[in-house]
């Protein structure tokens, strides 16, 4: 990872190297240096950003929301990679969907930034097209949120029943738990080994994350996925 001041000297610019054989592919990343979530990269984000570059293939020409997206490394990466990305964060958080948009820009892309606040039913949750896969970096941080994240992310895979959720949770608690909730939303959920995608490392894509933390990767989908 390399990084750069912006002419706007609150925002330092980290980037972040994907390699494979002869194959290299590097996201920039604005950060806006101020300690509120959703302004930096966080452990988990280059966990499932370095699952995004090792199934790469599955994702391309597919159609992929990001959830709490924050500075958006793992949908970029998605979009770089040939998939028809969304990025999404809290409709009551208009500067981080500020921040969405600035690393699309920081990558030469444009892509459609909408807010989407967990647990709410709004017209941008209903105008979005058929998914094919979700992705979301630690958005399971804060207990209270877990009930609404996964009513969201419900709500999407029974209207593209085959979707997946790729998520990345970061271990804060031994007391933490989304069981019950998958239980309760008849959910199936396949925890990946990290070293099945290279990323048992402290240090991915060139860069000093995910560090220390312990980080988990998880896909979940519908226990039974039939059409609606
Ligand atoms: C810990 S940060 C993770 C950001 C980014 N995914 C990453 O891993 O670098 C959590 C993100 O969830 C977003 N968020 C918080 N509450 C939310 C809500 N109620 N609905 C949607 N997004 C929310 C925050 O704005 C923030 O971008």
């Amino acid at each position: 990872m390399s990084a750069s001041k912006n002419e706007d000297s609150n925002i330092a610019v980290k980037r972040f190297t994907f390699e494979e054989k002869s194959l290299t592919l590097t996201v920039s990343v604005p950060e806006v240096l101020d300690p509120q979530y959703g302004m930096y990269v966080w452990p988990c984000a280059v966990v499932l950003a370095q699952y995004v570059w090792v199934h790469k293939a599955e994702l391309e020409g597919k159609t992929v929301l990001e959830i709490g997206a924050g500075v958006s490394l793992p949908g970029v990466l998605a979009a770089r990679c040939g998939a028809q990305v969304m990025l999404s964060d809290s409709a009551d958080l208009p500067h981080c969907l500020d921040n969405c948009s600035r690393t699309c820009g920081e990558n030469q892309l444009s892509l459609p930034v909408v807010g989407i606040t967990w647990g709410q039913v709004s017209t941008n949750l209903l105008r979005l097209p058929t998914l094919d896969f979700i992705l979301g970096s630690d958005v399971f941080y804060e207990p209270e949120d877990f009930e609404d994240i996964l009513f969201t992310i419900v709500f999407l895979l029974r209207r593209s029943p085959h979707a997946q959720f790729w998520t990345t949770y970061q271990e804060r608690s031994a007391d933490w738990s989304i069981e019950a909730l998958l239980h309760k939303w008849n959910l199936k959920c396949v925890d990946v080994a990290l070293e099945s995608f290279h990323a048992n490392t402290e240090h991915l894509a060139g860069s000093n994350l995910p560090g220390s933390h312990t980080v988990q990767m998880m896909i979940i989908s519908l226990k039974e996925p039939c059409e609606r």
